[in-house]
């Protein structure tokens, strides 16, 4: 049988009208004077019991007998439509006669109870029942919907308060709507108001600002909890996706960039790229290379393309002028935020100069009887390149009589290897030759015409030790010494002509 909580209820006089219905069953001897006699029995019973559950037994609750239900055509009178609870007049009960849902009887008045009376004929009788229908947990807390969607932007303050329509439970008391917890987030909690079932919002408030950057989408659950036992719950899928917010500056990938590229590099040649990264999205992570105001004198020499970062060489480069550049850079968004990084550039030298051969000084003439290491001229050579491509090494032919010669770097002195002699070489053509180390290298040529003077070191020789010609006898004097000219080409004459 059934367990079910029945409590005996006396009220205005109930308790001395059932004791005469009591006194009636069992001491015959009593006579009624009232014509309706008024009894009131109160039962609880859970909602939702099967049909048939014995609710209460009024035979002894109300101290009749089941033979006087019968004679008295005892029924059950109720000013509702329906009839929840029905008469077993055999057995003396009230039964289960149609399920009872007491969310649909009362929704959230509490206590809910069903009113009716039992009606005795010979004499009348009326007795009163009330059916208090407790609530039983048979309702989850419910979101009316399955999920929600906020869209916050990653600069909403913290405090920042976002509703979400409260859960709803039909059942009143411990079994309604008790609280709510809001699960995996550092970011959010829920505010659970004082009066959860006057409440129609939930507020979900912002702990610790939102980075995008981050986590680009806050995935929560929030879970509404009642108070029955066992315990029901409702449940809502609360996704946060984070709008960008220009929270980022771009970041260079090098603090420096550095380059080395030779001279000659043509107009166009990339040096290198710079490239920054920015984490926000969209236009916010749009960035933009430019030469900063700092390096507007030497960027001239070089171009930066605005999108891609990519340096290259805008102008001749000369090694010989400037070694290296500085260079400063700026990334920017469209936002505005910007980072600066540097750009240093140096040039390699390429053998592009020719050696260059200076004459500090240059005796010419030179007598013919200087002695060997006699100085004939002072040269300095340079180079403008470094390294290999200025380290110059001088010489001459080596058929001349005639000697170069280093005592300090990049200085010669041209001297006279052994005794000259005019008569037999008057004039030299002494062709330095100046060449670097480079690879291609460069060379240049100098000549120095050096003269040789005359000293007394030769008597007149003739060529032959005789000469001999034929004149005609009458020949003149003139056309005498025009011959003699003729055959000698010389005026220092010691020699004896055979005239015939
Ligand atoms: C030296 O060079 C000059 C100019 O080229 C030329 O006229 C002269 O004949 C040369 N002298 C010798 C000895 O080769």
């Amino acid at each position: 049988m059934m367990s079910v909580l029945c409590c005996f209820y006396a009220q205005r006089g109930a308790s001395s009208t059932r004791i005469s219905s009591w006194l009636m069953q069992r001491l015959v001897l009593c006579v009624f004077v009232m014509a309706v006699a008024r009894g009131q029995v109160r039962y609880s019973i859970p909602e939702e019991m099967t049909k048939g559950s014995v609710v209460g037994n009024i035979v002894q609750d109300l101290g009749l007998d089941v033979k006087r239900l019968k004679s008295g055509r005892a029924r059950i009178f109720t000013e509702d439509s329906r009839e929840y609870i029905g008469l077993n007049v055999d057995k003396g009960t009230l039964i289960v006669k149609e399920r009872i849902d007491r969310e649909e009887l009362c929704a959230q008045v509490s206590p809910c109870s069903l009113h009716f009376q039992i009606i005795l004929e010979n004499p009348m009788e009326l007795h009163r029942i009330d059916v208090e229908i407790l609530d039983i947990n048979d309702h989850a807390p419910v979101f009316k919907k399955k999920e929600i969607t906020f869209q916050m932007s990653e600069s909403a303050l913290s405090g920042a308060r976002f509703s979400i329509d409260s859960a709803n439970d039909p059942d009143v008391g411990i079994n309604s709507l008790q609280t709510y917890k809001l699960t995996s987030s550092d970011h959010f909690t829920v505010k659970i108001p004082a009066h959860l079932d006057e409440t129609k919002y939930i507020e979900m408030i912002l702990q610790k600002p939102l980075d995008r950057e981050t986590a680009e989408e806050h995935k929560l659950i929030l879970t509404a909890f009642d108070g029955g036992n066992p315990q029901k719950t409702g449940t809502i899928k609360i996704n946060v996706i984070v709008l960008d917010a220009n929270d980022n500056a771009p970041v260079f990938s090098q603090s420096v960039y550095r380059a080395l590229i030779p001279e000659n590099y043509s107009k166009g040649s990339t040096v290198l790229k710079v490239s920054a990264t920015d984490g926000d999205m969209g236009s916010n992570g749009e960035v933009t290379y430019s030469f900063s105001q700092s390096s507007e004198g030497s960027s001239g020499l070089f171009n930066i393309d605005s999108s891609s970062g990519d340096i290259t060489v805008n102008g001749p480069l000369d090694f010989e002028k400037y070694k290296k550049y500085e260079l400063s850079v700026e990334a920017t968004d469209k936002g505005g935020l910007s980072d600066i990084s540097k750009v240093h550039i140096e040039i390699t030298d390429i053998n592009d100069n020719a050696p260059i051969i200076s004459v500090i000084s240059f005796s010419s003439p030179v007598p013919e009887n200087s002695a060997p290491e006699t100085v004939i001229a002072m040269l300095n050579v340079k180079d403008l390149d470094s390294g290999k491509n200025g380290v110059v090494k001088c010489f001459i032919p080596h058929n001349l009589p005639f000697k170069i010669k280093s005592s300090t770097p990049n200085f010669y002195s041209v001297v006279t290897d052994e005794l000259l002699d005019r008569e037999i070489i008057s004039e030299y053509n002494i062709t330095i030759t100046a060449i670097d180390e480079g690879s291609p290298s460069f060379s240049t040529n100098k000549t120095l015409t050096l003269k040789i003077s005359d000293v007394n070191d030769n008597a007149p020789v003739f060529q032959r030790q005789s000469y001999t010609a034929y004149v005609l006898e009458n020949n003149s004097p003139e056309s005498l010494f025009y011959l003699l000219k003729r055959m000698t080409k010389t005026l220092a004459i010691t020699r004896a002509f055979h005239i015939f």
